[in-house]
């Protein structure tokens, strides 16, 4: 077997991990965190239930977003997209209709949040990231730029992805809040969201910059 024939058989194995590891990362948010929304319920203690429509706007960020999380990740799944167009195409409506109704959603929850000023900053990035990254994914397919779609799809669902790598930067803060006594959970919940959405931004735009390098090295002409 030639390096070539290795290396291609051992990146695509990498992708395939990380593939996996992403895939279970969204199913798991979306499974622990969307369905106590859908029965009156929560996991966030002393969630706010008295500013009027806090919760109600929660609710139809959660669900939508959860089926974004969700859906996003088979979008990415060369052969699905090849053997299955109109499925691609089906399902990436759905997503795109789902991050534009939880994104206007979150404008609420952001608005009257008592989180705190640096938290609403990074909510109000994140949904106006969130909503230019649909629009330019969905223009440039709609005018036939297979590649740039795909960059805007990989900007876009990175983040989508804040939401599980939010909850995973709270789990080591959490922890530290039993020996830090001055840190609270305000700040932990401000922390991890600007770290999720800088470090998401940035891992996309490494794998970006990676994956376009390469396609021009192998494949000068290409579109996809
Ligand atoms: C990336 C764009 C996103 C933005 C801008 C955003 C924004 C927000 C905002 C503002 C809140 C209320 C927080 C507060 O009042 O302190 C919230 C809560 C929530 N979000 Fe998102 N979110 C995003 C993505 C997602 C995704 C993809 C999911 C999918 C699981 C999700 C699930 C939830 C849930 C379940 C809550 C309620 C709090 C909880 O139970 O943890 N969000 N989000």
């Amino acid at each position: 077997m030639s390096t070539a024939v290795v290396s291609r058989t051992a990146g695509k194995r990498w992708w395939w991990f990380l593939w996996g590891l992403l895939a279970l990362g969204a199913l798991a948010t979306a499974a622990v965190f969307v369905p106590p929304y859908l029965v009156g319920g929560t996991t966030v203690p002393g969630l706010d239930r008295i500013t009027p429509g806090y919760y109600t706007s929660l609710v139809i960020h959660a669900v939508p977003a959860g089926i974004a999380l969700v859906t996003g990740p088979w979008q990415f799944i060369p052969r699905l997209r090849t053997r299955y167009p109109r499925l691609h195409r089906v399902t990436g409506r759905v997503y795109l209709v789902a991050v534009v109704v939880a994104s206007l959603a979150a404008v609420y929850s952001s608005a009257v949040t008592k989180s705190g000023f640096a938290l609403q900053v990074a909510f109000f990035v994140l949904i106006v990231a969130w909503l230019h990254t649909a629009a330019k994914a969905y223009t440039s397919i709609r005018r036939r730029e297979v590649r740039m779609h795909r960059i805007w799809m990989i900007r876009n669902y990175a983040l989508t992805f804040a939401a599980v790598t939010l909850r995973l930067y709270q789990l080591p803060l959490i922890a530290l809040m039993n020996s830090v006594t001055w840190l609270e959970y305000r700040e932990v919940y401000t922390t991890s969201a600007w770290l999720s959405l800088l470090g998401n931004v940035l891992v996309a735009e490494y794998f970006i910059v990676h994956r376009f390098l390469e396609g021009r090295r192998e494949a000068p002409a290409s579109t996809a």
